[in-house]
């Protein structure tokens, strides 16, 4: 195909603002893998079944083997390379980590960033919640009772923050409860 035929697209991936040329065929996940190189969103099934490539796009969770880069254009994306902060693990990462959430690992870039959107979204899920939220995203190789702990450990890893506030004001006698 020749240039005449690409697009220019500005997507800003992780924070980080970019701008290519790119075929208007081309998928959002291999734009992401093949152009800049982060290899952490995966490929399992290229028919939007599996969730392996799930990123967030504008906030909301897609399976990026159904979405094309030109549809990006002017968009946030958060990819798994996007989580931690140096060392220091995103707490759902961490919870994966200690609760055993993850065997081969294929499925947990995926598995993590719709657990991110559930949680931004519900911050204490039930555990069917947390059972629906991630019925589009599939782990081959394990069962999913451990990932359901893990989103249930990052949920509380999560909340403590408000939580401490609250008391700390009550303890202060600042809260009006
Ligand atoms: S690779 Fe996208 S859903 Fe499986
Ligand atoms: S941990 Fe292997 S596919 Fe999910």
């Amino acid at each position: 195909m020749d240039a005449a035929a690409k697009k220019s697209i500005s997507v800003t991936v992780n924070g980080a603002a970019h701008e290519r040329e790119v075929e208007p065929r081309l998928l959002l996940v291999d734009f992401l893998r093949d152009t800049l190189g982060l290899t952490g969103t995966h490929v399992g099934c290229d028919t939007s079944i599996c969730g392996a490539c799930t990123v967030l796009l504008d906030g909301a969770a897609v399976k990026s083997c159904t979405v094309l880069a030109v549809q990006a254009d002017g968009a946030e994306v958060l990819t798994i390379e996007g989580l931690a902060r140096g060392e220091k693990l995103h707490p759902i990462q961490q919870a994966f980590w200690d609760r055993h959430g993850l065997q081969c690992g294929f499925c947990t870039p995926g598995m993590i960033l719709t657990s991110y959107q559930l949680l931004r979204r519900n911050p204490n899920p039930s555990e069917a919640e947390i059972r629906h939220a991630l019925d589009g995203n599939l782990c081959r190789c394990t069962g999913y009772q451990h990932i359901v702990d893990a989103v249930r450990e990052a949920a509380r890893a999560m909340r403590p923050r408000s939580g401490g506030r609250l008391r700390a004001a009550a303890r202060s006698g600042r809260s009006r409860s």
